[in-house]
């Protein structure tokens, strides 16, 4: 058994991985079966489907926007991910998302994402965060987002990348 069901939540195993691929755009290439079976949808249903097929609403535009600019800039970036399943379930990862560059043509190609199941601790950290994050966004976009992000942050003086690592 390596998803189990808590309520609406869903978990998977510490050892195994949640796998995908997606053109430049953020449309999926490639799932992993771990990937279709925790999602609820079928392998048609997602393949040149955005991404954000997954997407929840408890999730703060800001992180998503630090995404896309790490990995548009050929950077990677490590982020705890709330997703949605096709039966409005949720469950965690802890994403590790990559640049796909072609050897041949050195240009980038796409992006890949390779998600584990995140520490209990982490999501204790990450979930009031991103509330937070989410309602200074309905109050005043994702500067105010930003700006949580960037005070919590301060506090504790790290990085996001050593934040995001520490909880593991
Ligand atoms: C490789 C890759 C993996 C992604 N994985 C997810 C994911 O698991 N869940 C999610 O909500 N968004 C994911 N995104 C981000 C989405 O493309 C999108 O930016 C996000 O869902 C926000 O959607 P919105 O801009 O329509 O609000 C991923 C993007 C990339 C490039």
């Amino acid at each position: 058994m390596s998803i189990t069901q808590k309520g609406d939540e869903l978990r998977f195993n510490e050892n195994i991985f949640i796998v995908s691929k997606t053109d430049l755009k953020g449309r999926i290439t490639y799932a992993n079966d771990l990937f279709i079976e925790i999602s609820g949808f079928k392998e048609h249903e997602l393949l040149g489907a955005p991404h954000n097929i997954l997407r929840h609403p408890d999730m703060p535009k800001a992180i998503f926007k630090l995404l896309w600019e790490r990995v548009q800039a050929g950077n990677e970036i490590f982020a705890y991910v709330k997703n949605r399943t096709k039966n409005n379930c949720y469950y965690w990862v802890h994403a590790y998302i990559t640049p796909i560059i072609d050897t041949k043509t050195n240009q980038l190609i796409g992006y890949h994402s390779v998600r584990r199941s995140p520490s209990t601790k982490g999501i204790e950290v990450i979930e009031p965060l991103y509330q937070k994050m989410l309602n200074a966004e309905k109050q005043g976009g994702i500067s105010a987002s930003n700006a949580i992000l960037k005070n919590t942050l301060s506090q504790l003086k790290v990085s996001y990348d050593a934040f995001i690592l520490s909880y593991e």
